[in-house]
């Protein structure tokens, strides 16, 4: 069973562990997709979302939970790898989700990692958001620097979707999914702050005791650009869907 509680402006629910968490936050996005008609979602790639990403696959196969109406921004992409690209997260989000549902794939937003011009490319993506209403709901993960989409420490409230360089400690976080350390991209482009801020509602999903340390931080530090994560206590609807081990220093 879960537990809730408000932490400042946040609502944290405690899960049991990882598969408690990731069929609350499937719960959250089941609710809206079947309430809001031409729902925006907002997206995450990592290890953390696949376990929920599992969960709506099974609620659309066994509870016909329809997708077709439905659209998706993502939150990030590496720079220089195509959607083909098995690390890449075009082919993340299709591989763990949109394959296996009823959703249509040209709805289906993950910022360009080529492009001849990177920082149109970014503009046309904010534009694009706009202009389909805003993100209603947006899911996101948190970096152990506190970064949430490619945002790292560092990245001002203000920030808007712009190519940004990954630090040290990201690409070495996330080169257990590539051969080596040194195929990680180095940069990636990114939803911003701002950008991420003003989704309606944002789930944080948060799970593992090498989470725990940095949760803390972003629910109960002042919110500093050290901590990317800790502006979102300046959301009005924001959760953070954790399990017990990454509760363990709140
Ligand atoms: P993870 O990444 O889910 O692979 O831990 C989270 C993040 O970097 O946002």
């Amino acid at each position: 069973m879960s537990e809730q509680k408000n932490i400042g402006n946040i609502k944290v629910i405690i899960c049991k562990d990882k598969q408690e968490a990731a069929q609350e936050g499937a719960k959250i996005f089941a609710k809206e997709i079947k309430t809001k008609p031409g729902v925006v979602l907002g997206l995450a790639t990592g290890g953390t979302p696949v376990d929920m990403y599992k969960e709506l696959i099974r609620m659309h196969k066994e509870g016909g939970l329809d997708f077709s109406h439905a659209l998706s921004f993502n939150l990030d992409e590496y720079v220089g790898l195509l959607g083909s690209h098995p690390q890449s997260y075009r082919y993340f989000m299709d591989d763990n989700l949109f394959n296996h549902i009823n959703i249509d794939k040209t709805k289906t937003h993950v910022p360009k990692g080529i492009s001849q011009d990177i920082p149109a490319s970014c503009q046309e993506y904010e534009k694009s958001i706009k202009e389909k209403g805003g993100v209603d709901l947006q899911l996101l993960g948190i970096g152990s620097n506190g970064h949430i989409a490619f945002n790292e420490p560092g990245s001002p409230s203000d920030s808007r979707t712009r190519e940004i360089d990954l630090t040290e400690k990201t690409i070495k976080d996330n080169a257990r999914f590539f051969e080596n350390e040194a195929e990680v991209p180095r940069k990636a482009v990114t939803m911003g702050i701002a950008t991420i801020l003003e989704a309606k509602k944002i789930v944080l999903l948060a799970t593992g005791n090498n989470k725990a340390e940095v949760v803390a931080k972003a629910i109960k530090s002042p919110a500093t650009i050290d901590i990317p994560a800790s502006f979102l206590q300046n959301h009005p609807d924001c959760v953070f869907v954790v399990d017990e081990e990454a509760a363990n220093g709140l």
